[in-house]
């Protein structure tokens, strides 16, 4: 192993190197030391210059350089008095003797020799028992030969966060995952694709690509290819509850949706948009006032394009995704099914309303959710296949309404019920603590802003303070895992999923 430098000074929170001439160790490389008994990687988090000559001398030989007067022979090329000085933040400690592995709790001794870590380095890590393929082990920009796992009961039940700004690869870091979710078929995951980008059409691969897919994927959208399912869902199988955070809504035009429910159960929505002066009169005299009906009938009306019918007719839903009857009524249910058998379930969001495909969502995690309530008391959950959804622009539905909404409460009980969330966004700062507390998982690519930094830095389960410029230098494809399952973040490069 090539040495880079020497260990001249520092504290248990990094170390300063001496660095050898020539070594060029980058931002966010993986250096190791040891000792007799102990192994420790260490990750590059800041660089200066350091200098044994005193300042006068410096600033005139570098002025007689600059100016062309006796170039040469100022500084030879091995002055051993001008070096870097490389900080190294310890990320983990390696016992020699048995291999296992912990937060660093030690340091290695002054003038250690530090050396470029290799994929050898690593093989104190095992591979989980449910393995998801993140990426490979990344020392800096040098991507290493060494694949890593995180154990998928943990990641999901515990919920994981992707944040990065647009365009650094979280969708890409989405397609990899499912692509080995698919592999083994042992989690139901619910994903919404906004952009239709994770099935793939046509020549374009994706996870119709897959050689499990016609076992393990199952496709809903507006428009299916041949095979493929048509996305149909029966207002029947919508509850209010589907729509605390996606649709705004004072406290008065939520019970006005709880009385409609009570009253006429799996029909609400069809005679909430049913104009009927006779029982509105009669709302009136129980406290739910005509303008509160109007409004959420104007409301539900836009996000299901349903004409309110006057007196005598039938409300009727233009749009070709709902229907008022019971055409599409198992969907829901079909669904549930599908997440319980371990498949990966894609609903096409592309040619729908981010509303109303979230609303689905809900609906599917409020049945599986029920099911998995009545396992647990039964006494099966045990045996149950772990569940997940994967929210993009999580905070939409995770945000300050998010009290009473299914994901609200995935992200606070669910993994009580095996039931988790990915969450993946460009903006953390606007989640609530509560919510970023309860992620286990935090894959963090990379941002510009030090505003979201900052944010990810605060909930990371490791101290990241040390990372700030690296995490500002991440590129794409790039990430640091950090979770409570892992006992150092850990740097990895995700390849594009057309290379898998
Ligand atoms: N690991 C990678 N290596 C090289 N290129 C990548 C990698 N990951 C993604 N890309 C490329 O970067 C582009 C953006 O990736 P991707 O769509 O995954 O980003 P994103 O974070 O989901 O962006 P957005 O916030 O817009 O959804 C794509 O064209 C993709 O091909
Ligand atoms: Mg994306």
């Amino acid at each position: 192993m090539e040495v880079v430098g020497s260990v001249v000074g520092g504290n248990n929170a990094a170390l300063v190197i001496r660095e050898k001439k020539g070594a060029e160790l980058e931002l966010g490389e993986l250096v190791v030391v040891e000792s007799e008994a102990k192994k420790y990687i260490f990750m590059v988090s800041a660089m200066e210059f350091g200098t044994l000559l005193e300042e006068g001398r410096l600033l005139t030989s570098a002025g007689s350089m600059v100016e062309g007067t006796r170039p040469r022979i100022e500084f030879p090329e091995d002055d051993l008095r001008i070096f870097r000085k490389v900080r190294i933040t310890p990320l983990v400690e390696i016992s020699k003797v048995d291999g296992s592995y912990r937060a660093p709790r030690s340091m290695p001794h002054f003038l250690s020799p530090a050396k470029r870590a290799s994929s050898e380095d690593f093989s104190f890590l095992k591979r989980p028992r449910n393995e998801i393929f993140l990426g490979k082990l990344r020392s800096g920009g040098s991507v290493l030969d060494f694949d890593y796992y995180m154990d998928g009961e943990q990641m999901l039940s515990h919920h994981t966060l992707i944040a990065a700004q647009t365009g650094r690869g979280k969708s890409n870091l989405v397609k990899v995952m499912l692509w080995e979710i698919m592999n083994h078929g042992k989690f139901g995951m619910l994903v919404l694709d906004v952009h239709n980008e994770y099935f793939g059409s046509g020549a374009n691969k994706g996870l119709k690509n897959h050689p499990k897919a016609d076992r393990n994927l199952v496709y809903y959208s507006k428009s299916p290819p041949p095979g493929q399912k048509k996305l149909k869902v029966s207002l029947k199988t919508i509850d209010p509850e589907d729509l605390l955070g996606i649709l705004e809504l004072s406290p008065a035009q939520e019970g006005a949706l709880q009385l409609y429910r009570r009253e006429f159960s799996h029909d609400w929505i069809k005679e909430l948009m049913r104009e009927d002066p006779q029982r509105e009169k009669e709302y009136e005299r129980k406290g739910v006032q005509g303008v509160t009906i109007r409004s959420l009938r104007r409301k539900l009306g836009n996000l299901f394009k349903i004409r309110c019918a006057m007196e005598g007719e039938e409300p009727c839903c233009e749009d070709d995704v709902f229907d008022l009857e019971g055409f599409g009524e198992s969907t829901i249910k079909d669904i549930a099914d599908a997440l319980e058998r371990g498949r990966v379930v894609i609903i096409d969001g592309s040619s729908i309303s981010d509303d109303t495909g979230l609303v689905i969502m809900s609906a599917v995690m409020r049945e599986v959710f029920r099911r998995y309530e009545g396992y647990k008391d039964e006494g099966t959950l045990q045996e149950r296949v772990q569940v997940g959804v994967i929210l993009e622009e999580a905070p939409r539905v995770l945000g300050e309404l998010y009290g009473g909404n299914i994901f609200g409460r995935i992200t606070r009980e669910g993994r009580k019920f095996k039931i988790g969330l990915v969450a993946v966004t460009q903006m953390v700062s606007v989640i609530p603590d509560e919510i970023l507390a309860n992620i286990g998982t935090k894959i963090i690519m990379g941002n510009e802003m030090a505003r979201e930094r900052q944010r990810l830095i605060e909930s990371s389960p490791q101290d990241l303070s040390q990372y700030e410029q690296v995490i500002a230098g991440l590129e794409k494809g790039e990430s640091i895992v950090s979770s409570i399952f892992s006992k150092f973040p850990v740097p990895i490069y995700t390849p594009l999923f057309e290379e898998l």
